[in-house]
């Protein structure tokens, strides 16, 4: 049976899904200068990580990103609690499991997609984190996973395919009582297809999704996979209570200030000028404490994505271009030739 926990925690609408090599805290920073209601997520960190690591490199970010979720893998629930007893010193606003993440790497070690195997660990794992903190603690899993060929354990559900299959591990994760559940609408295949392929060969199921927070209205679902418009956004929030963007947010990263519409049609999204004009103090304090230069412009790339000049504008980004003590002056020269009121704004 379904636990029925009636979190009272806020589900933002949209949320900006955890990528690894993508959802730095540059790239964060600048994604809250174009919408103010979304909910961050950081890259997957690993419990081993933070048990292990220079903490304030892996958890330092600025009070001005606003909300922010940690991610973290982890593959037992002893690590799980000290890494999120460590984490509780940052300011997250909750923190996330990730049961989702189908790489080699991840998924040998138990952790990420193939922990959806054993529902039995992923629930010790989510109540270890729960008592550990007193912030929201959250869920990211697939549909389905096929674990041929990697998870060995007998009693382990190497496949699971299907709504039912699906029920089953909700059915006992539901009991340490998470406060959201994001749910990737594809199925994982855990052995010979590469992370990337994880993200376009298994068929998108919306439907199954949809299907679970009709059944199940009491829990806080939230749908990822494959969203790109505003549009699409829009009809996916009259069935869940939220939707995650992933790839979206670097391709095309002006739709999260379009996506301040969902809110308010009638508000005027910030133009592009002024992003730029807003990141720039940032990248100066930024570059004066260290901060890779190539991080910092890599949120900038895809902000006229479609748009006239984007080539241009793309070029003037390159890396070759972008040194410590140029780029400064090269944001400056894109905001100098755009003319008053164009398109480029
Ligand atoms: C570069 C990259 C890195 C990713 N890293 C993570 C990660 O650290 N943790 C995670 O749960 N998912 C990760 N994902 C998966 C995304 O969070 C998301 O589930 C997936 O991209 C599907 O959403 P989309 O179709 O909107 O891109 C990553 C995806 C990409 C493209």
């Amino acid at each position: 049976m379904m636990e029925k926990y009636i979190s009272n925690i806020k589900t933002p609408k949209i949320s900006i899904a955890p990528m690894v090599d993508k959802s730095h805290r540059h790239f964060r920073y600048f994604c809250r200068l174009m919408n103010k209601e979304i909910l961050l997520y950081t890259e997957m960190v690993t419990a081993q990580a933070i048990l292990n690591g220079e903490l304030d490199k892996i958890l330092y970010f600025r009070e001005e990103e606003g909300n922010v979720a940690l991610q973290i893998a982890a593959s037992n629930p002893e690590d799980a609690y000290k890494a999120v007893k460590k984490a509780n010193s940052y300011n997250y606003s909750e923190i996330n499991l990730n049961c989702g993440c189908p790489s080699d790497r991840v998924s040998g070690n138990l952790m990420g997609a193939a922990l959806m195997s054993d529902r039995k660990l992923v629930y010790e794992i989510l109540l270890a984190m729960k008592e550990a903190t007193n912030k929201p603690i959250t869920i990211k899993h697939r549909i389905g996973i096929d674990g041929t060929g990697i998870i060995q354990d007998k009693n382990a559900k190497v496949i699971m395919d299907g709504y039912y299959d699906l029920l089953e591990f909700l059915d006992t994760v539901s009991k340490a009582k998470p406060d959201r559940y994001t749910v990737h609408a594809r199925s994982a295949i855990l052995k010979g297809l590469s992370p990337k392929d994880n993200r376009e060969i298994p068929p998108l199921d919306y439907d199954m999704v949809y299907r679970l927070k009709k059944d199940f209205d009491y829990l806080n679902i939230e749908i990822n996979g494959g969203f790109k418009t505003v549009e699409s956004i829009k009809d996916a929030l009259t069935k869940v209570d939220g939707v995650m963007i992933g790839r979206a947010a670097y391709e095309d990263c002006y739709l999260l200030a379009n996506l301040q519409k969902v809110d308010n049609e009638n508000l005027k999204p910030i133009s592009r000028g002024e992003i730029i004009k807003s990141y720039i103090p940032y990248v100066k304090e930024e570059i004066a404490n260290g901060s890779n230069v190539h991080l910092l412009a890599a949120p900038l790339h895809s902000l006229f994505q479609g748009q006239p000049g984007s080539k241009q504008y793309k070029q003037l980004l390159s890396s070759g271009n972008i040194k410590k003590d140029t780029f400064v002056q090269i944001l400056y020269n894109i905001l100098e030739s755009m003319p008053e009121n164009s398109l480029w704004c």
